[in-house]
């Protein structure tokens, strides 16, 4: 009888019901005939706490380790009704001795390490084998270390023999037939194994995959099956493309690449283990143990370029090293490779030109702590101008015959215009071209280049359903979902009786964000940024909640005053940019605040300033946010005085009779990186030291709010208290915000109807009565918009669409590859968190007139 080796993850060991899941799928194999042997990881987390144990055990710390350790398996065992005690009471107890061992002495050796370690496989297949037998199922355990014997690594460092051990992987005849002795079903351990002495030793990361790789061989297994908790491999990480598609069969090469470039399903090196002998490798999900999965085989080369996935590898850190000394030179890289060896770090792509050589480190293959890079730097300084560049991701196309397809990617590669692109490789193999750019662009990058080259793929052989229509909606798992929108459907649905189409604002929702805001502690004004949303309502709804307006025009500002006839002038912060001249006097007039973001003004209309207090909005020199369209810093953005020009402006300023009494940075719009603002506030102070008036320091808007399923909200708690040092440390100066997007974003949602439907090509149209003429946001930076069928919001989302509009523009996409249920005529269809810069944006292009608003 054939074997199958099944190997299940460290998630899908740590609860009954994944125990029950391994029970099922193990008669399903017995009864296929075939005979099953799972090899299984320690429990969630357990590997992680045993490293911790070794650490705290160095200190005599390691009781609560240890109890942590024992309380997670006895909960497992007694959800499993398996007797604790008499299964693991004896490791349990090894664990305190070895622990007790290294606390008198104050240190471990690998040996000790690797044995501690083991202990996590050994606990957590010995509760296995009890429940399984308990289900009825004939079980030997195993213990792998009796099996599985590491090489003599000569070249290997002591301890590398020991924590990342190889194993001999050749079809072991003898093995099969003791094991074919056997009924039933065999439990070992993955990621352990024993030297020629007979001590344990362990086989590094991914341990447990190379395990089953080995057994897999040694038995000449029928297959190798990978459990995990994910159907797949995927076109792209579904969290970020949640219209990734399932990858249903794969060569031996392209999963490896695929590993190797950033998927963190399934360990790269165990591969060619079983590549060599081509047993095929399924990839199957605990979680829907009935769906096919990718398969990995050795597929024919049809000669057919291919892209097969796009995938990023973050916390990549580039080298570049600039030298004249390497033009027709002898003997460069070798000298600036040997400092690489020096510190022990594999180098992963690597590009050169006559003057500079960029190399790449990977973090997954090298521990890249500072003291390393700063060692490896002060080396490389007496060769070259050496720099390091962090954190970037290294972007990968992969497929086959790629260089074949370089001419079609003319259009993908227009995604670079935005982009830095640190370096450019190509391997000789075919396989994969990678680009590596900033860590933060690089989601952006992988959806676009997903949706140009990977979309529109029709299905086939290789690639099945996205992720969506798996898991039947586009949220993906673990995200909390429950928007104001959902509980008032019917209400929804009524206003769009009689209307095309409109906007729809929650005023409990803003009042909610407003809330957030005036919680902040070290925040001492909010203004709102009206150009974000302008709606009556809104705006007395936000000036009722005790926050200033920010305007940028004059037309805002009055029409704050005709809202807010009562305002205080100070509860408005008039922001203009390259405005008139009768702007600047009309609200100097008002008694407004006025925030200046160039020299013209004092420079040409001295008159106007005198005795006046005004801000000034300084370039801090970098733009954030979530495109380069809203980057409002550096010196390709026309706003705020850079920080050459300080002086300047202090003279100018002086010599009008000004105060400069705040000063302003904002950066960009949709920032998602917590210390954004305090960076700001930290640099606005160092510049307050120029202007003995400033009493106030604006740190700008830009509070983002998450657009994607991978994006998370931002915690205000967190910049509160990120801001808290800096309040202190500048107790006189007042801090302002000035956010539009975070008050008024998730309170709107787009209502419109279906007009039509229709198929062209692989892509399914679905055309409805509004489209960038209401929402210009995706035509104009790609923005993502979350759309559903409201009418049919229960209804299982089964096909992939374009949401288009009535505009004569290619660009008039409201969303492309949305996952929605089978949509028709007359349907309405609700674009979330449409309340920012939504209808402001908005124009009558084609005379066609934009969304109305409702506020409910
Ligand atoms: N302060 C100033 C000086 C600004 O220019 C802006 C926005 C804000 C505050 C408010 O930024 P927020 O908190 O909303 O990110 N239309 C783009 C956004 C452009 C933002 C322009 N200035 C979008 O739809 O994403």
């Amino acid at each position: 009888m054939p074997w199958v080796v099944m190997k299940f993850g460290g998630t899908s060991v740590s609860s009954a019901a994944k125990w029950s899941t391994i029970a099922e799928v193990a008669s399903w194999r017995v009864d296929e005939g075939v005979k099953p042997l799972i090899v299984c990881s320690a429990l969630s987390g357990v590997s992680d706490q045993l490293e911790n144990l070794l650490q705290a055990a160095t200190w005599g710390k390691h009781e609560p380790v240890i109890q942590g350790i024992r309380d997670q398996h006895e909960s497992l065992a007694n959800e499993l009704a398996v007797p604790f005690t008499d299964l693991l009471e004896d490791h349990l107890g090894g664990l305190d001795r070895l622990a007790n061992g290294i606390s008198l002495v104050g240190e471990y050796s690998p040996r000790l390490q690797a044995r501690v370690l083991a202990t996590g496989e050994l606990m957590a297949t010995l509760l296995g084998a009890a429940y399984l037998e308990a289900q009825g199922l004939q079980v030997s355990w195993v213990d792998a270390r009796a099996v599985l014997t590491s090489t003599n690594q000569r070249d290997a460092s002591p301890r590398a023999r020991v924590l990342s051990a190889q194993c001999t992987s050749e079809p072991d005849p003898e093995l099969r037939a003791h094991f074919d002795q056997g009924d039933g079903v065999i439990l070992t351990q993955g990621f352990i194994a024993s030297d020629s002495n007979g001590e344990t030793v362990l086989l590094g990361r991914g341990g447990s995959d190379t395990s089953a790789a080995y057994f897999a061989v040694r038995l000449e297994a029928q297959r190798l099956e990978i459990w995990t908790d994910v159907p797949g491999m995927f076109t792209a990480d579904p969290r970020i493309v949640p219209s990734a598609r399932l990858l249903k069969t794969l060569d031996y090469a392209e999963a490896q690449e695929i590993a190797t470039t950033g998927s963190a399903i399934l360990h790269a090196r165990c591969i060619p283990t079983v590549r060599h002998h081509l047993i095929p490798i399924h990839i199957r999900s605990t979680l829907h143990p009935q769906q096919e999965g990718t398969v990995i085989c050795a597929l024919p080369d049809e000669g057919r370029p291919t892209v097969k996935a796009i995938s990023a590898k973050c916390e990549t850190v580039l080298v570049s090293m600039e030298t004249l000394g390497m033009w027709q030179q002898v003997g460069f890289l070798a000298q600036a490779f040997q400092c690489f060896v020096k510190h022990g770090l594999s180098i992963d792509m690597v590009a050169t030109s006559e003057t500079t050589v960029t190399v790449s480190l990977d973090a997954d293959a090298n521990s890249l702590d500072d003291a390393r890079l700063s060692g490896l730097l002060e080396d490389l300084g007496d060769i070259c101008k050496a720099e390091v560049i962090a954190p970037c991701a290294a972007v990968s196309l992969v497929g086959r015959h790629i260089r074949a397809i370089l001419h079609q990617l003319g259009p993908a590669l227009e995604v670079f215009q935005e982009q830095q692109v640190h370096l450019v490789s190509q391997a000789a193999s075919d396989l994969n071209i990678t680009f590596v750019v900033e860590e933060a662009s690089a989601n952006r990058l992988v959806e676009r280049l997903h949706a140009l080259v990977v979309r529109p793929r029709a299905p086939s052989e290789a690639f099945g359903p996205t992720w969506e229509q798996l898991h039947g909606g586009p949220t993906a798992p673990g995200t909390v979902d429950l928007p104001w929108w959902r509980g008032k459907r019917d209400a929804l649905l009524a206003i769009l009786e009689n209307r095309p189409s409109a906007f729809v604002y929650d005023l409990a929702t803003v009042e909610a964000a407003i809330e957030q805001l005036q919680a902040m502690q070290a925040v001492d004004r909010v203004f709102y940024a009206m150009k974000a949303n302008a709606n009556a309502r809104i705006v007395e709804c936000i000036h009722r909640g005790g926050i200033g307006l920010e305007c940028v025009s004059r037309a805002e500002v009055e029409h704050v005053l005709s809202l807010c006839p009562k305002i205080d002038r100070r509860d408005i912060l008039f922001t203009p940019n390259f405005a008139p001249r009768e702007e600047y006097a009309f609200a100097l007039d008002l008694g407004v605040w006025i925030t200046l973001d160039n020299l013209h003004p004092l420079l040409h209309w001295p008159e106007l300033f005198r005795d006046r207090t005004i801000l000034a909005r300084i370039d801090p020199g970098h733009g954030r946010g979530h495109h380069e369209k809203v980057h409002t810093a550096g010196s390709q953005s026309k706003f705020g005085v850079p920080l050459a020009e300080l002086e300047e402006l202090r003279r100018l300023a002086d010599a009008a009779g000004a105060r400069i009494v705040g000063l302003h940075a904002h950066s960009g719009s949709g920032i998602l990186s917590l210390g954004h603002w305090h960076n700001t506030g930290a640099l606005l102070s160092h510049v307050a030291e120029w202007f003995p008036d400033v009493a106030a320091l604006n740190l700008g808007g830009g509070l983002g709010v998450p657009e994607r399923p991978d994006q998370s909200a931002l915690d205000l708690q967190a910049i509160d208290e990120s801001l808290a040092p800096l309040k202190a440390a500048n107790p006189t100066l007042d801090l302002w915000l000035e956010p539009g997007r975070f008050l008024v974003a998730q309170c709107g949602v787009l209502l419109t109807k279906v007009t039509q439907v229709k198929g062209k090509g692989d892509v399914r149209y679905v055309g409805v009565n509004t489209g960038m003429n209401s929402l210009i946001r995706p035509a104009l930076y790609g923005a993502y918009h979350r759309i559903v069928n409201l009418s049919r919001l229960d209804e299982a989302a089964t096909d992939v669409v374009s949401v288009v509009g009535p505009i004569c523009e290619t660009g008039d996409r409201l969303g492309v590859d949305h996952l929605l249920p089978p949509t028709e005529e007359g349907d309405v269809l609700l674009i979330a968190d449409t309340g920012a810069y939504g209808r402001t944006m908005s124009s009558h292009y084609n005379l066609r007139e934009p969304a109305e608003e409702v506020v409910i």
